[in-house]
């Protein structure tokens, strides 16, 4: 019998679905249209080379790569952008002018499956090539806004930024010797755009960041909220033209645009992609944890492809706003607290309680998974600690606290904003005392952690095989289930009183905040209270 024989992470849709998306696309296309830009569709297949370099396009690990009779890569469209730039570089005319155009057009990579996301999904945008000034990328923002309202969504809160804010600060890094390597500004962008606060802090500690420059990097991950409060902060702290200069456009942006849209600044907001080059904005669905739609101005793109013609454009994922649109909006005045049931969750509640956070209701004996503060503000979400994660990562919840082991292995796509300094232990390789490691043969690993144990062990560049059990897993290596463990070890008891011992060790672990990506600037307040309330308290 042939029955489900449907692949994860893409979907049959039904006549009313299908309506629905077309609906919500019909509403984009005709915005987009009015505005002036017209369709064009570039091919599902496009060479694996066009997105092999780095700085063009993040993660060709993520790409469907299809090998065709000739031998050459190819890839399923992972990108609408790009090939667009590439139709314009090979096709643009030095006297063409201005180029507006719009697509609709599905989009391929690998996703992550337990978090529901899709491998397969429509995106819908603009890109306007052939001019630069405030005055285009206020238009650009003003026709997103403009097509989601269209599409039915009102409660927006847009957010603006510029690229060479960071930019300018990576150029006094590397002016000051700091930053000599390629994947040293790689992995501080990715660091900034994840807004990961005690890594970042890291960074600097191990580059030896110091002084002005040290003071910008940390606030970046916070530099964002009013308009006003944050030209002035940004200002003070700003080290060069570059980064005076990105500030000056955001303000000349914002100039242009009035007071017609909700517009907040984060003047640490970057793209994993390195090609933006200028303004970048981001668009919230107020109360959902969800970011409908972004996009900027990426003129560097094009240089890329030996052209320099000015760009900027937007993409909207429009299953995200046709879920978006049955998502019943939360209740936006209280803030909903992810807390993993256990140890780390009892030191928080007690946390909470000494900033002035009280949950009266709450006993640790009591089977309810949630309580509201005595304020109405805050409420307690108690799930499993593996799921803390991708309860704030989808939205569910605004903020958690969950321990960094749980966290590297889940890889949840949320901003680390706070390392909360308790429940500190390590993740570690133990094994049965006296344990000799042969190199010829294949390590057999146990372990509750099969992505950090994997990661580790590849960093090392050793083979292993993974045994991946639930608990208990100092047993395995004892009765002949596998050579070693790769788990975390807090006072060291249970490797004591079962005979093992720690190997190596991989990390330190201690419990973070985390927070949604869209939570953070969609209940701000919320999010600014409970977090410096935490931060100062765990810095006594
Ligand atoms: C964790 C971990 C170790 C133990 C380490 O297990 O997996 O077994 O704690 O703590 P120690 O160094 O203080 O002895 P947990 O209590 O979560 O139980 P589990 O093994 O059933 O997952």
């Amino acid at each position: 019998m042939l029955k489900n024989f449907i692949p994860e992470g893409v979907a049959d849709l039904n006549y009313d679905e299908y309506e629905k998306i077309q609906s919500i696309e019909n509403s984009l296309v005709k915005v987009f249209s009015d505005s002036g830009y017209r369709q064009i569709q570039t091919p599902t297949f496009e060479y694996f080379d066009l997105f092999a370099s780095e700085s063009v396009s993040a993660g060709t690990e993520d790409m469907y790569k299809i090998m065709d009779a000739n031998g050459k890569m190819m890839v399923l469209r992972p990108d609408a952008t790009i090939p667009i730039a590439r139709m314009i570089a090979t096709t643009h005319k030095r006297n063409d002018g201005e180029i507006k155009l719009m697509y609709v057009t599905n989009v391929y990579r690998s996703a992550d499956f337990r978090a529901g996301e899709r491998r397969e999904f429509k995106q819908a945008g603009i890109e306007y090539f052939g001019t630069c000034s405030p005055e285009t990328d206020a238009n650009v923002i003003e026709t997103a806004i403009k097509a989601l309202s269209a599409a039915g969504f009102s409660d927006l809160k847009t957010e603006l930024g510029d690229s060479n804010y960071f930019s300018g600060l990576l150029d006094e890094l590397e002016k000051d010797g700091k930053i000599t390597l390629k994947e040293q500004t790689t992995h501080l962008r990715e660091l900034i755009e994840t807004k990961n606060v005690p890594a970042i802090q890291m960074f600097a500690d191990d580059n030896g960041i110091e002084g002005k420059s040290r003071e910008v990097l940390l606030a970046l991950p916070v530099l964002f909220g009013d308009m006003d409060d944050v030209i002035t902060r940004a200002t003070e702290l700003a080290l060069n033209d570059k980064m005076r200069e990105a500030i000056e456009n955001v303000k000349a942006i914002k100039e242009v645009m009035g007071d017609s849209i909700e517009i907040s600044v984060d003047m640490g907001l970057v793209n994993r992609l390195e090609y933006y080059s200028g303004m970048i904005f981001k668009v919230y669905l107020k109360n959902t944890g969800v970011i409908v739609g972004s996009g900027g101005r990426y003129d560097q793109l094009m240089t890329k492809f030996g052209r320099d013609i000015p760009a900027v454009g937007f993409g909207l994922n429009v299953n995200t706003l046709f879920d978006a649109l049955g998502a019943d909006a939360s209740d936006s005045q209280v803030l909903n607290i992810a807390l993993g049931k256990g140890r780390l969750a009892d030191t928080t509640v007690k946390q909470l309680q000494s900033i002035g956070i009280e949950f009266p209701d709450y006993s640790k004996e009591s089977r309810k998974l949630f309580f509201t503060d005595s304020t109405g503000k805050f409420r307690i979400i108690f799930v499993k600690a593996v799921d803390v994660g991708i309860y704030v990562e989808k939205g569910a919840c605004d903020v958690g606290v969950i321990g960094k082991d749980t966290l590297l292995e889940s890889g949840s796509d949320v901003f680390e904003m706070l390392d909360l300094g308790f429940g500190k232990c390590k993740f570690a390789v133990a094994a049965p005392d006296g344990f000799k490691y042969d190199k010829t043969k294949k390590l057999r690993v146990a372990t509750k952690y099969p992505n950090v144990a994997k990661q580790y062990f590849a960093k090392m560049g050793r083979s292993i095989e993974i045994i991946k059990i639930n608990g208990s897993v100092e047993l395995a290596p004892l009765i002949g289930l596998s050579d070693v463990i790769v788990d975390i070890v807090e006072t060291g008891t249970t490797l004591k009183e079962n005979g093992l011992s720690v190997v190596e060790e991989i990390a330190d672990i201690s419990a973070r905040f985390i927070v949604n990506r869209a939570s953070l600037k969609t209940k701000e307040k919320q999010v600014a209270e409970i977090m410096e309330a935490l931060r100062e308290r765990n810095q006594q």
